[in-house]
Formats: structure tokens, C-alpha cells, sequence
């Protein structure tokens, strides 16, 4: 028998390591023999640890497994399936996988994550195959017209993004893999590195050989020791393989790929501050333009894109533009992974075609609040992202019907707080982490979250209250309009959507003065 035990680092924080050593001693000591695969995780971290073990119809899983349940697993004969109070039944059945529509996310939990065999086997490197015989611009047509967009949060339409590099006259070009996922609440690019890396190498090779790229970057958050070790393990086993080198699956075409990792700023997730980074400079802002599309690293055009956006692309050149397209609302095309976290019974990650409402996403998807408490806010987009109250649960997950409502969906994080949650301080929060995390270049963001943390300190000891909360709101626009980067222009999201939606929390309170 195959048993699966997830190496992710979500599964590992739950315990997974243990568990895998407890199954291991397990078999060693009823003398069984098993093999182990150490997969990704499937992104149902409520069930985390979950073991899997393949049966002749399908593979089953039990969770979450702690290593005190194994020997009862093992007497529950759970290597064919048997009965026990953690099985969850056939995987692909679990509600929370089945009601989902996985392209990006398709083989991530399920292939063992450095074979390549496991990866061609589940349809891996159909999209490059196919890249290697197209012109140039025929790959970029198709990634323009399958509608993807960036997936790191702006939604810029990514075949556009590409364009600009492929028309670009330069001796040398660059890919840049932006995997400095450093939003609250997201972990999409985090578990695809390490569940999948090859769907991103994938990705990569063929950005490079649409725009005329011969060498990648994934700059990668320090935060994320286990993705690094895969994905550098990962470009390893994709040059031995062919699929990297200086004949890309044998055709003419030359990429190769480096892993670098950041040093925890937050900012250096903005593009610019990323490519500063990367050539060894400090993490400050650059002004645009010039666009990186036209001078990026070391000055020369670069495909900057998010993680999700470039795994994206090899389901899309697989199975066409129009395959991907006709998932979706509006604008918004294809399938955003959306990530659960926060106060929520079933946190993880769940892609899904644009256009579910928030209320199905949190309510249905995520179960409610882990507390059982009413659920009062939810923030979409990351710590720049606004809140959301439950009047605004009709909204469809949608780039712009986001957008008409004040707020985003940026890298597609969710934090679900319940009724204890008080708005002012998420507020203060917002502005001080802007103060924590400016690169200080320009003024709005540098002196104004700071100038927000003493403001908004004062609404909550009763300070002119009214004038006070007019001054943040006057603060906000400055900030808003008069920051170089999202980091400052965004800040004002959180702050005035909880001001917003949340005025009763912006009340002098009593009961606050006399807790600080
Ligand atoms: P932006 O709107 O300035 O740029 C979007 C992208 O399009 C950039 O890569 C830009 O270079 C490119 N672009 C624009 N015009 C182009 C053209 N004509 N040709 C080629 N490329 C072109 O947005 P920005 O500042 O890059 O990103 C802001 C977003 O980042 C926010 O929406 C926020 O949600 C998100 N964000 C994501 C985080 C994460 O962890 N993934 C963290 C913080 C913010
Ligand atoms: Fe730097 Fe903040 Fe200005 Fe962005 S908005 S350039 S982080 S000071």
C-alpha cells in the first residue's frame, strides 16, 4: 500500500512530521510493508494532519491524524480503508474538495511533489510541449485572450504584462517569479511551491520562451524555509530532466532558473523594491515608470508576475485559452485560489471560478466562525484590504465588483473575525503596521501612518473625537493619493472601511479608556 503524509508546512506546523514518524515505527514494528509518499497538502487545514492511503477504487483519508491515533488506525486496518472516527471517506469526496474547480491547483496534495514522472503522469509539461512548437507571440495570444490576470493582487492582465517584454528590443531578458507572499492570510503561492513546484517551473519556461527569456528568478520570502528547499530541489530535478537548461524538452529554446530568498520586508513584495532586492540593493520603492515591463532587473525588460499567475499558464496553453475563460464572471476569468483563515471553522484554501459571494465563501466554504460566534467582519485582500460587515456579503469574488465596494481582493486572503473584534483597533493595526513596514521614501506613508497610529490613539481615549476622525479621513485621501506604492495608497482601505462600516466601534468608550 502507498500511504500519503503531507511535508507542507502547514501540515507540519500541525504535526505532520510526528505523525509520519509514528506511522513509520508503526509499520516497522507490525513489520508491514508501505511506502510513504510525503505529498502537499490538499489546502483542508481544519483536517490537517490528513493521512491518505490508496485502496483499488480510490484514495481515502483520515484526519486530523495526531501520532496517538496511529496504532488505533493501524488496528482499524486503515491500509484498506477501514473504519475509524477520523475516516473522512474516498479524498475526492470530502465537501470541502469536491465543491471545488481545480486548474491551477489540480495535481498540488495528490502527485509527490519532486518526481517528475508523478508530475507527466498527472498531465504535467503538456503546456511546455506544446510551447516549445508555438511562435512567440502565438503563446502570448493565448494567455492574452484566456483573460488570466495577476494573480498577485493588481489583476493586471498578465498576456498584456507579457506583450511589452515580447516587444522589447533588448540582448537580454528577464522572468522574475514574485513569491514574497508576505499578505495575512495567504498562503496559495506557499502551498503550490511546495505541493507543486513543477507547475511553476512550468510556468516560468514557458513566460520565458513567449517574451524571449532565457533566465528566471523566484524571489522567495525568508519566511518560507521549506518552499525554498523545494523549489530548489525542484530546479535541480527539472535540469536533469531537460526540462531547464539550454534545450528546453530538446527544442532550441534556453532557460534556466535561480532561487533567491528576501529578508522579511514586507516591502519588497512591491515589484520594484523586489527587483531592487534582487540585484543587492536595498528594498526601496523605484519610481514607475520606467515599468519593469521596459527596464526591469539590471535595467533590462522583465516579466514580473505573482506565483499563481505563471502556475496558471500551463493548464491554459494545455487546455486552451477558451478552457480557462469560460470559467469566471465578468472580467474576472478563470479560478482564484481563496484562502480561509482567521476565526473560521474550515480554514484553507479553495479555488473556485470567480463570482461566488463572499457569505457563500465564508458562511458555506468556511463554516462560520471557529468560535461559533456570529462572524462581524471579514478582511479580503491582506493587511491593505477593507472590511467587509455582512451587508456586503452579496458581493461576488470579483476584481471589480470588489473595487465598487471600496475594497479588493488583492492576493485572494480572507480573515474572518468574529463580534469580539473591535474595529478601531484593526484600524490602529493597519496604520502601524504601514509605520512598521514603510520603506520610508515617500512622505504620505512614512510621517502619515505614524501621524494615523497618534490619531487614532486619540479617538480611542475620547480626544475631539469628531475632529480627530476627520483628520483621519483627510489623512486617508493624502495617503491614498499621494503614495508612490500600493503600501501607503492602500493602507487607507482597512482604516476607512472599518470607520465606514463600523462607526459604533469609533465611539469614545469608557470601557476601552479604562482597559489601556
Ligand atoms: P500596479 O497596478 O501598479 O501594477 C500592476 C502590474 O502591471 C505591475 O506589474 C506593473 O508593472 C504592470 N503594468 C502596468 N502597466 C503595464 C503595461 N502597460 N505593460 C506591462 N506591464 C504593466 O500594482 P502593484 O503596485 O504592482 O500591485 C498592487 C497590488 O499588490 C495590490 O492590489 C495589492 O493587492 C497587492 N499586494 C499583494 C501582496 C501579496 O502578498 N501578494 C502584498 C501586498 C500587496
Ligand atoms: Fe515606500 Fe510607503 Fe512610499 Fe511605498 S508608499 S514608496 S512603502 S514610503
Amino acid at each position: 500500500p502507498v500511504i500519503y503524509i503531507p511535508d507542507d508546512s502547514g501540515a507540519l506546523a500541525l504535526g505532520a512530521e510526528k505523525v509520519a514518524k509514528a506511522v513509520q515505527a508503526e509499520l516497522a514494528a507490525r513489520g508491514v510493508e508501505a511506502k510513504i509518499v510525503r505529498n502537499g497538502s490538499r489546502g483542508a487545514y481544519f483536517l490537517e494532519p490528513m493521512v491518505e492511503v490508496e485502496t483499488a477504487e480510490s484514495r481515502v483519508a483520515y484526519g486530523p491524524v495526531s501520532p496517538k491515533d496511529v496504532p488505533a488506525l493501524f488496528d482499524a486496518n486503515f491500509l484498506a480503508g477501514g473504519e475509524h472516527k477520523l475516516a473522512l471517506g474516498p479524498t475526492h469526496k470530502i465537501p470541502f474538495l469536491a465543491k471545488q474547480t481545480r486548474l491551477t491547483f489540480a495535481r498540488c496534495g495528490i502527485i509527490d511533489p519532486l518526481s517528475l514522472d508523478d508530475y507527466r503522469k498527472h498531465g504535467g509539461l503538456a503546456g511546455l510541449e506544446k510551447a516549445v512548437a508555438m511562435a512567440p507571440t502565438d503563446i502570448v495570444k493565448t494567455v492574452t485572450d484566456s483573460g488570466l490576470r495577476g494573480r498577485g493582487g493588481a489583476g493586471f492582465p498578465t498576456g498584456i504584462k507579457w506583450n511589452t517584454v515580447l516587444n522589447a528590443v533588448a540582448e537580454r531578458k528577464y522572468i522574475v517569479c514574485n513569491a514574497d507572499e508576505g499578505d495575512s492570510a495567504t498562503f496559495a503561492d506557499r502551498m503550490i511551491m511546495e505541493g507543486d513546484p513543477f507547475v511553476l517551473i512550468e510556468g516560468m519556461a514557458i513566460a520565458g520562451i513567449a517574451t524571449g527569456a532565457t533566465k528566471g528568478f523566484v524571489y522567495i520570502r525568508s519566511e518560507y524555509p521549506h518552499a525554498v528547499d523545494k523549489m530548489r530541489r525542484a530546479v535541480d530535478i527539472a535540469r536533469q530532466g531537460g526540462v531547464l537548461g539550454a534545450t528546453v524538452l530538446g527544442s532550441p529554446n534556453a532557460f534556466d532558473i535561480e532561487i533567491r530568498v528576501g529578508a522579511g520586508a514586507y516591502v519588497c513584495g512591491e515589484e520594484t523594491s523586489l527587483l531592487n532586492s534582487l540585484e543587492g540593493k536595498r528594498g526601496v520603492v523605484r519610481a514607475k515608470p520606467p515599468l519593469p515591463a521596459i527596464q526591469g532587473l539590471f535595467g533590462k525588460p522583465t516579466v514580473i508576475n505573482n506565483v499563481i499567475s505563471l502556475a496558471s499558464v500551463p493548464v491554459i496553453l494545455d487546455k486552451g485559452a477558451e478552457h480557462y475563460k469560460n470559467f469566471g464572471m465578468g472580467r474576472s476569468r478563470g479560478t482564484i485560489p481563496i484562502q480561509i483563515a482567521g476565526n473560521v471553522k474550515h480554514g484553507g484554501l479553495f479555488e473556485a471560478a470567480f463570482g461566488m459571494t463572499l457569505g457563500e465563501i465564508v458562511d458555506d466554504v468556511g463554516g462560520g466562525t471557529a468560535t461559533g460566534r456570529p462572524v462581524k467582519a471579514v478582511q479580503v485582500g491582506g493587511p491593505l484590504g477593507a472590511y467587509f460587515p455582512r451587508t456586503l456579503f452579496d458581493t461576488p469574488f470579483d476584481y471589480e465588483a470588489f473595487a465598487a465596494k471600496d475594497g479588493l481582493i488583492g492576493h485572494a486572503g480572507i480573515t474572518v473575525f468574529d463580534d469580539s473584534a473591535d474595529m478601531l483597533k484593526m484600524a490602529r493595526f493597519a496604520m502601524e503596521f504601514c509605520a512598521i513596514e514603510s520603506c520610508g521614501k515617500c512622505t504620505p506613508c512614512r510621517i502619515g501612518s505614524t501621524r494615523g497610529v497618534e490619531t487614532i490613539d486619540k479617538i480611542a481615549s475620547g480626544v475631539q473625537p469628531k475632529k480627530n476622525l476627520e483628520l483621519v479621513t483627510d489623512l486617508c485621501n493624502t495617503m491614498k493619493f499621494g503614495s508612490l506604492c500600493a503600501l501607503g495608497g492602500f493602507t487607507p482601505y482597512p482604516v476607512m472601511s472599518a470607520i465606514t462600516h463600523f462607526p459604533e466601534d469609533f465611539k469614545p468608550h469608557p470601557v476601552r479608556e479604562a482597559a489601556e
